[in-house]
């Protein structure tokens, strides 16, 4: 560690980079669906009082947590979180909860990936079969996006190119390899998304025997709240896209903050990357998707899961004028979204490797490419070997890792700042920036509403799951059947073991500084 750490080039390059890092497949995938399948309307609410009662003080308590941990040469959440925590509590303690910091960020940073990092493989696929207008032809989308991951070249192919591409970003460093190409891809992102928001409100009403379905009208169905479907499950729903969207709870966050210098500010560009982010959310993701599926099939085609982007949009863009182009403009943003989130993830685990072991950064960004490829393998054969598309190994390690997991370490983060740092962490937010965080902003959110609705919020979940038979030895949701049941326990054993992997890691780590 004697060397020096990395620092960002330019405030523009690190702003780009943090709004890089947030705006993702999450963004333009995930949101859409999300917001469809819980009444549309009726998401809006509990989505913005996530974001003000967590995103917007979790964001800011990441920032701090990163910053001061690269102070001290770390790069990871294990050792930032055991700075803080040891203020308050005695150091074993204090070890213990960095230990299991540090083993859950390793799980999300490792296992988010390896599912994230085959979509944008599938994106990049999809971003030259609709230049090719391999879709436009065909009877069922759903049939051909089955056939499309059931193929070994393709889901190999464009896997590799993928991963390939992270890994010499990775190797070019902070300002010569994340911050570069967030500075090219970024802007693009919002010109596509600018373009296909254009295509998307002059569709007029495509469906001759439904002259009302129009984008607006598709429009007028998400924004208009529907009370009466607000529910527990889409408030569950609007706090994880949240954390999923921001990036926040899964160590990314405090791992780009760590090449921050000591006095730079955060409050701003914390701030700035929420609302890069948030644009990139609601205005781009929520006027391309959900209303063009609303002027093709009304408010039932709303209604669509994860196939949204994959199954539902390309049998739209059969139908439209120019649809391989518009096909292939969506892909790629796609991708592109998803190339700078997932490049913070390797990051992290290039930074990780380079904190325990004398690995320089070239070598650590190919070791963490061969582990990709091993985590990345049962997400890939699973559709192979079983001949579906039901992706249960990929759904159940989402689950864990891409769901509860960034609950759980958000609230650790937020738990250890307010009550464990205490009244340090107000200033160690504020040091450098040029606004303020008020001190009752702190004492309110950061030190209480926030960690208390999240106990709250975890404790509601993990209810509710345990009355769906969720953790039982064999879950409720495959019992009986055969077929599923051994991926969904693979996925259990393999987000624990890593787990585990990722707890002594920290532990040895945490000891040695
Ligand atoms: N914020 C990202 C998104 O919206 C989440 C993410 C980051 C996922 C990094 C994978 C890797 O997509
Ligand atoms: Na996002």
């Amino acid at each position: 560690m004697s060397e020096k750490r990395e620092n960002w080039g330019s405030k523009l390059g690190l702003v780009l980079a943090m709004a890089g890092n947030a705006v993702g497949l999450g963004n333009f995938w995930r949101y859409p669906y999300q917001a469809a399948k819980n009444g549309g309307g009726a998401f809006m609410l509990p989505y913005f009082g996530a974001l003000i009662l967590m995103g917007i003080p979790l964001m800011l308590v990441e920032w701090s947590l990163g910053r001061m941990g690269g102070k001290y040469g770390h790069g990871t959440l294990g050792p930032m979180v055991y700075l803080q925590a040891r203020e308050g509590v005695k150091p074993r303690t204090a070890i213990l909860i960095g230990s299991l910091a540090g083993g859950l960020a390793l799980a999300v940073t490792l296992l988010v990936n390896s599912y994230y990092n085959h979509i944008i493989g599938w994106t990049m696929g999809y971003t030259v079969l609709s230049l090719t207008g391999s879709y436009m032809n065909v009877e069922s989308t759903g049939q051909f996006f089955a056939d499309y991951i059931q193929n070994p070249g393709l889901v190999f192919g464009f896997w590799l190119l993928a991963l390939t591409t992270l890994m010499f970003t990775a190797m070019g460093g902070i300002q010569k390899g994340v911050e570069r190409m967030a500075k090219i891809l970024m802007p693009t992102i919002y010109v596509f998304g600018i373009i296909l928001i254009i295509r998307t409100l002059t569709l007029g009403s495509p469906n001759a025997a439904h002259p009302d379905w129009t984008p607006i009208a598709g429009l007028n169905f998400i924004w208009s709240p529907r009370w009466s479907e607000l529910n527990w499950a889409a408030t569950m729903a609007a706090c994880g896209q949240i954390f999923f969207t921001l990036s926040i709870g899964m160590g990314i966050i405090c791992n780009y903050a760590s090449y921050l210098k000591p006095d730079d500010d955060i409050v701003l560009s914390g701030l700035t990357t929420v609302a890069l982010n948030e644009l990139a959310e609601v205005i781009l993701g929520g006027t391309i998707a959900i209303p063009i599926a609303y002027a093709f099939m009304g408010p039932d085609g709303v209604g669509a899961s994860i196939g949204l982007s994959f199954i539902a949009l390309p049998s739209l863009f059969k139908e439209m004028g120019f649809g391989n182009l518009i096909g292939a403009l969506w892909f790629l943003l796609l991708s592109f979204a998803g190339l700078t989130s997932a490049v913070a993830m390797y990051n992290y685990l290039v930074s990780l490797i380079m904190e325990n072991t004398s690995a320089i950064r070239k070598k650590a960004s190919v070791l963490v490419f061969i582990g990709y490829i091993i985590v990345g393998l049962p997400v890939a054969l699973e559709p192979i070997l079983t001949k579906t598309a039901d992706l249960m190994y990929f759904t159940e390690v989402d689950n864990w890792v891409g769901n509860f997991f960034l609950f759980i370490l958000g609230m650790t983060e937020i738990i250890v700042t307010g009550w464990l740092f205490r009244e340090k962490g107000l200033p160690e937010i504020n040091r450098g920036s040029y606004w303020k965080v008020p001190s009752w902003f702190y004492k309110l959110f950061i030190q209480g509403i926030t960690p208390i609705a999240m106990i709250v919020v975890l404790v509601m979940y993990v209810v509710d799951t345990a009355k769906q038979g969720y953790y039982k030895l064999i879950p409720t949701f495959v019992a009986g059947n055969d077929a599923l049941i051994p991926w969904v326990i693979a996925g259990r054993l393999v987000v624990f073991g890593v787990v585990a992997l990722g707890c002594i890691v920290t532990y040895a780590s945490i000891k040695r500084s």
